[in-house]
């Protein structure tokens, strides 16, 4: 991968650098906006800085509906969840394995803690594949092309969005029928209609779509859409459904962020479990 599509040393810097902006202690299950909840204390770090301008920079409307025709679910082939859980645990980055989580540990503790809590079956699991979308990664797209904060492409950027400093190096930014409030969407048409920028969210809600229950699916497709879920910027292309189910989305974030501790869950004491939950709701291979 040449160095200007991997500025970060791993995927999960981009993780941690949410964390800096989100810390725990901020956390408020309400979903409430705070305009305090942003961290300004320390500052991203260089490498963090560089992936958003190149993230900011390449997500325009054509790439995203490129990337949207080249990932239809198929053309990555048929294969098991629990095959592409280990295939994502393949993705060996530079940081240390003593302290770092494997792709696998992070999907387990974060579906294993909302097993702790008691919430449904499809709950548990959406946890356990949430971020199997990263395998784009492996498929030698750009880490800014699978992970990173989410945002709506083919209108206005908010700067609620994290860099909005960078948007003006988007050619899109340039555009004047898609740089408005509106663009090329219709005042509350709802997120479904909405491109998002291109990463592992979308391509794993279109891979999951036929499967689970629609809560499920906005955990999936939106839980990097930090501006809207944190920030409550973009609501005017919002309809009510979404706004509803965006209380799913706002559960199922401290999951993902605050659930990273040392103590790696064991995979293959865990694993009878969760192949057992995958069979209740996906066939033996789904389309990739
Ligand atoms: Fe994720
Ligand atoms: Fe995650």
């Amino acid at each position: 991968m040449n160095p200007e599509a991997a500025p970060l040393e791993s995927i999960e810097e981009w993780e941690d650098d949410v964390l800096r902006r989100y810390p725990e202690t901020d956390y408020d299950p309400n979903g409430k906006e705070k305009e305090a909840f942003r961290n300004y204390e320390a500052p991203a770090r260089p490498s963090v800085r560089e992936f958003y301008r190149l993230n900011h920079t390449y997500q325009t409307l054509d790439y995203v509906l490129a990337k949207e025709e080249e990932y239809k679910p198929g053309n990555h082939g048929m294969h098991s969840i629990w095959s592409m859980a280990e295939f994502l645990n393949t993705l060996i980055d530079d940081s240390d394995p003593d302290t770092d989580l494997s792709q696998i540990q992070h999907l387990l503790q974060t579906s294993e803690a909302i097993k702790a809590d008691g919430h449904p079956r499809w709950f548990i699991l959406t946890g356990f594949i949430h971020d199997l979308g990263k395998v784009l990664c492996l498929w030698n797209e750009p880490q800014w092309g699978v992970v990173g904060d989410t945002f709506p492409v083919g209108c206005q950027h908010s700067d609620k969005v994290v860099f909005p400093e960078f948007f003006p190096e988007n050619p899109d930014y340039h555009n004047p029928e898609l740089n408005t409030r509106l663009g090329i969407y219709e005042e509350g048409c709802g997120l479904d209609k909405v491109h998002m920028s291109w990463g592992h969210d979308e391509y794993m809600y279109r891979v999951a779509k036929n499967y689970l229950p629609e809560e499920a699916l906005y955990m999936i497709r939106y839980h990097s859409f930090y501006a809207a879920h944190r920030e409550g910027a973009y609501d005017y292309l919002m309809n009510d459904r979404d706004r509803e189910m965006f209380k799913w989305v706002r559960a199922f974030n401290p999951y993902d962020l605050y659930t990273k501790s040392d103590a790696p869950p064991k995979v293959e004491d865990l694993r009878p479990y969760y192949e057992e939950l995958i069979a209740e709701f996906f066939p033996k291979e789904i389309a990739w």
